[in-house]
């Protein structure tokens, strides 16, 4: 029997990505954080493609697509992507790829190179793929589509602490303004917004802890099973 795909789209630090991870674990089937991937564009981009005031020079990134290899390793029923063979899981977290990475994920070159590779992905079925556009563009077809939202000050609390574990320094109010900032040009952009597909089902945990978010999102999957 073909696996299921499962498709998780929402806000910043809304957990999407912990929380798919933990289900795709139980479910055997593979999780994508597909943030990752802009995230090491962005991070690409902060290495090769700036120009005297380090801001990030698009034209130049757009002409460096074919050095850029992306590749997925299979680690514990995880994908951990890897840019010209370098585990960049670290870097993509710092302050400086947040603060750049909306911009760069709004253009629709980078959008272009990025969509077949995680279309492939899900070909096989048996996959959970986080993200913003997943359940509107990357995979309208998914078996599951689930919307993930909580308050802004909750967000905040969440990334802040996530960022303090990775031992990567960071202000409160920062994180809460980067957060606010990379919402509104996600939602706001022209190509793939941050959009809740009209068949999701939406889960506000604002209120609910990690375990019992996963568990509302398992009994929805036996229910309709
Ligand atoms: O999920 P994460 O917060 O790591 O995503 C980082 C950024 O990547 C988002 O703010 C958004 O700009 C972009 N993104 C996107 N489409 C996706 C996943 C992420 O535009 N499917």
């Amino acid at each position: 029997m073909k696996k299921p795909v499962i498709a998780i789209d929402g806000f910043s630090s809304t957990g999407k990505s912990s929380i798919s991870k933990i289900i795709a674990k139980k479910l055997g089937i593979v999780h994508l954080d597909t943030g990752a991937l802009y995230r090491g564009i962005t991070w690409f981009a902060l290495q090769n493609c700036v120009d005297e005031n380090d801001n990030i020079n698009l034209s130049e990134l757009f002409k460096s697509f074919h050095l850029i290899e992306l590749e997925f390793k299979k680690e514990d029923e995880e994908l951990v992507l890897f840019l010209n063979h370098i585990n960049i899981a670290k870097e993509i977290r710092s302050n400086e790829v947040s603060e750049n990475v909306s911009l760069v994920a709004k253009q629709k070159e980078v959008r272009d190179f990025l969509l077949d590779a995680q279309r492939l992905i899900a070909k096989n079925g048996g996959v959970i793929m986080d993200g913003r556009d997943i359940g509107t563009v990357v995979l309208p077809d998914a078996d599951f589509k689930f919307f993930l939202t909580a308050s802004i000050d909750e967000r905040t609390k969440r990334r802040y602490s996530e960022l303090l574990s990775l031992k990567i320094e960071a202000d409160e109010t920062k994180v809460k303004e980067n957060l606010i900032e990379r919402d509104r040009i996600d939602s706001e952009r022209e190509i793939s917004p941050l959009r809740q597909a009209e068949d999701a089902i939406v889960i506000d945990n604002t209120n609910m802890t990690k375990s019992q978010t996963i568990e509302s999102i398992l009994q929805y999957l036996t229910k309709i099973n």
